[in-house]
């Protein structure tokens, strides 16, 4: 009989960015196998309407279910913020998103109750990540700053560059203006800037990234539903322990990928999401 524990974590992404959250699952859990998803032909999905960021979702979880994944992350802020909800609603292995993860985090933290929020002009229109906050902490005060530019100039490799720096201090000004001590990293692409947001916005903000938050409630999801992977992988089976997959540009994302994991990602295979 099939073990379970055994099989793959399924991981999805508009593109590139919920590498970070799957760098992370890969770091706090070893012994997982990860299938991921990158819709590199689709995106940004940071533009778009809810009903297409919803059907867009529920492709790509056909296709994860359709490699037997154990569990689904939602490795996006904008489709944790719009398709989420729906999606788990029938979706039969466990889900997870990156929304309440890092809101939780935030909320502990804070010290003045202001917390800032940045992320795609979807997520930060949707306003879910002041609704958990509130949720949780009722005193809280949430102000959210769409980014737009932020994830371009991250595909463009400008992590710390003085460009980014200068867009970053004027996206941030009213956020800081304001007194946030906390600042909310909404979008997956943004760990990979923060260095300079952490620069802009000087040392008393502390910066929430929900993609280490996502993959610590992840291990305890699957630790409480006894699914947690128990066998070591082989010596060497990164290639098979990981599976890259992608709607467009296999060769483009499997260069960014290599630049972000440590792990040599051999390919990424091309897959006709719009079957699903
Ligand atoms: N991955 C998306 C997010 O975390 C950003 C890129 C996009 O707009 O699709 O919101």
């Amino acid at each position: 009989m099939e073990n379970r524990k055994e099989l793959p974590i399924g991981v999805f992404d508009s593109g590139v960015g919920g590498l970070t959250v799957a760098r992370e699952i890969m770091r706090q859990m070893p012994n997982e196998k990860i299938v991921y998803f990158g819709d590199t032909a689709r995106v940004p999905y940071g533009s778009k309407s809810q009903s297409t960021i919803l059907r867009y979702s529920r492709q790509i979880v056909r296709f994860l279910l359709e490699q037997n994944v154990k569990a689904i992350a939602v490795a996006c802020n904008t489709a944790s913020a719009y398709a989420l909800p729906e999606i788990e609603k029938d979706c039969p292995v466990p889900t997870i998103g990156v929304i309440l993860p890092g809101a939780r985090t935030a909320a502990s933290i804070t010290r003045n109750g202001k917390i800032g929020v940045i992320g795609t002009s979807a997520t930060i229109g949707s306003g879910i990540y002041a609704d958990y906050l509130k949720e949780i902490m009722p005193s809280a005060q949430v102000l959210g700053r769409a980014c737009p530019l932020f994830c371009p100039l991250v595909e463009e490799g400008l992590w710390e560059d003085p460009v980014t720096e200068e867009i970053a201090r004027r996206y941030l000004a009213d956020l800081l203006d304001q007194e946030i001590d906390t600042l909310i990293l909404g979008c997956t692409h943004y760990p990979l800037i923060r260095r300079t947001i952490g620069k802009v916005v000087g040392p008393d903000v502390q910066l929430v990234n929900p993609a280490y938050e996502t993959a610590q409630e992840l291990g305890q999801l699957l630790r409480d539903m006894d699914l947690q992977a128990e066998e070591a992988p082989a010596l060497g089976a990164a290639e098979s322990q990981y599976r890259f997959f992608v709607s467009d540009m296999a060769e483009k994302f499997r260069q960014f990928a290599n630049s972000i994991i440590k792990y040599g990602i051999l390919s990424a295979k091309t897959v006709n999401i719009e079957e699903y």
